[in-house]
């Protein structure tokens, strides 16, 4: 008779583990009060790609600096967030409703998001009082609401003498201080800033980049900011990169 050899012994099966790295502490759900997933966006019928499978996320009252060079898609993502343009793919949501073609992109701009331009887009032949109030008429806010909001908001922001001065008027400062308080009008729970100090000097800038971290922290904010001024972006909660169309976190969350 003949006998079928004996397989050799096997191995014990080599057990793959994770290296040592402590797991990420998992956020809840409700926080998240702005969310990008996996949102592609491109110009000229696709000639130029600029976000290419953005992933984001913005946790409530968080300050989070969008760092990267000119052109990677800084202003691009920060449009699609507050709902101002809209992705080819991929999802935007805020407060966990997330943004369609219809009336919560609308309702969203009104009540939920403030931005501020990064070329500050106010109407110069209008005064700061004239541009302020834009957004409350739209958003169906009474004159006098609207009024003793515009009263606290230039107090803080020291712009309490310039109330009837056409923009064209106003110093670069004065402008972007203009524009954070038109933002702010209709008291948003979040503000995307688009280079809100960009033109301004070193200590201009400063000053102004202060005033959205303190406003932000005492009306509990959460400010989503792209800047090129790294000094500034590390006083924020969050710093991230954009690079050839995506987000790298070095510190995630
Ligand atoms: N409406 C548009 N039509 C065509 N191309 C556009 C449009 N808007 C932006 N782009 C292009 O998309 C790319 C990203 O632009 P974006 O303004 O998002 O960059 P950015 O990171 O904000 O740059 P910067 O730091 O200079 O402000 C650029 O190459 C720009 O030329
Ligand atoms: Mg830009």
């Amino acid at each position: 008779m003949k006998l079928t050899p004996k397989p050799p012994s096997l191995p014990p099966p080599f057990i793959l583990r994770e290296p040592s790295v402590p797991p990420r502490p998992a956020v809840p759900d409700t926080s998240v009060v702005l969310r990008a997933t996996d949102v592609w966006k491109s110009y000229d019928d696709g000639a130029i790609t600029v976000l290419n499978g953005v992933n984001f996320e913005a946790i409530e009252g968080q300050t989070v600096a969008l760092c990267g060079p000119s052109g990677c898609g800084k202003s691009t993502l920060l449009h699609l967030l507050g709902g101002l343009d809209e992705p080819d793919r991929g999802r935007i949501s805020v407060n966990s409703i997330e943004l369609n073609r219809h009336r919560s992109r609308l309702d969203l701009l009104r009540y939920q998001v403030g931005f501020v331009f990064q070329m500050h887009n106010l109407i110069p032949d209008l005064t700061l009082e004239e541009n302020c109030l834009i957004p409350t008429v739209a958003a169906g806010i009474s004159r006098s609401s609207a009024l003793a909001r515009l009263k606290h908001l230039t107090g803080r922001t020291g712009l309490s003498h310039r109330l009837n001065h056409r923009i064209q008027k106003l110093s670069g400062g004065e402008r972007q201080r203009t524009a954070l308080c038109r933002a702010l009008m209709n008291h948003p729970r979040i503000l995307l800033a688009d280079e809100p100090t960009g033109s301004l000097d070193e200590n201009t800038s400063a000053t102004v980049f202060q005033l959205l971290l303190d406003i932000a922290a005492t009306e509990g904010v959460t400010l989503v900011m792209a800047t090129h001024d790294r000094k500034l972006a590390e006083r924020c909660d969050r710093l991230v990169e954009m690079h050839d169309g995506r987000i790298r976190e070095p510190h995630p969350l």
